[in-house]
């Protein structure tokens, strides 16, 4: 049996969709944030789940409170570690440290649109396709191998928050997906840095609206 540790910050609907997925051959053994009062811990805790909280605020600088964090993740012996909406920029010793074994989503079809404020960015630049992308997590931002994607339109009278909800209805199917992957032990890295999904056809890799949301 698999253990996986799943970090959020806030309303944690990714995690709520990887738990309400059910990982065939996982348990999630723990929800911790970096913020008391992110939403996500209710559930989880509602859930039967263990959750931590490592609030950044008190802790002087990255370094401490990075190894902080890994101090609770260690305690459940995690073979994944799942960010889930964790809104922190993690240190070169921590990414290092679950190295292969943390897998982040980020909203946009990376590596366009790294960093924050994805939807507004996608909008101002006039791109008709936009979506989510779950890679691994490498010490470059944003830049780890990419496992598997999914694409939404932009539609012309989109604000960032309908685009932001189009794309967040993707990742709730693309993100458990390719937890099972990990699970499975699917998940390869090329001595060329890209990511393969083992025995899995690689459409499955590429979900697209319709297929998202109706998958
Ligand atoms: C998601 O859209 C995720 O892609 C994004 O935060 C949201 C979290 O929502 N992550 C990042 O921007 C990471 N850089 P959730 O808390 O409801 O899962």
């Amino acid at each position: 049996m698999s253990s996986i540790v799943i970090l959020i910050s806030g309303r944690g609907s990714n995690m709520q969709a990887i738990v309400e997925a059910g990982i065939p051959g996982a348990r999630i053994a723990a929800v911790i944030s970096n913020r008391a009062e992110a939403g996500g811990l209710a559930y989880a805790r509602a859930r039967g789940i263990e959750t931590r909280v490592v609030d950044h605020t008190r802790f002087d600088g990255r370094e401490a409170f990075d190894q902080a964090l890994a101090a609770e993740i260690d305690g459940f012996s995690p073979q994944l570690v799942v960010l889930a909406g964790f809104m922190r920029v993690l240190t070169e010793a921590f990414v290092t440290h679950y190295h292969g074994r943390m897998i982040n989503v980020h909203p946009s079809l990376l590596p366009a649109f790294q960093g924050l404020h994805t939807h507004r960015r996608a909008i101002e630049a006039g791109v008709r396709i936009h979506g989510a992308t779950v890679h691994l997590v490498t010490p470059e931002l944003d830049g780890g191998p990419i496992l598997a994607q999914a694409a939404v339109p932009v539609l012309p009278d989109d604000d960032p928050a309908a685009l932001a909800a189009r794309v967040l209805a993707a990742e709730h199917h693309l993100f458990p997906q390719v937890v099972r992957w990990f699970v499975e032990g699917r998940v390869e890295v090329g001595p060329d840095g890209r990511a393969r999904i083992r025995d899995v056809a690689s459409t499955a890799a590429c979900l697209c609206v319709p297929d998202a949301v109706n998958a």
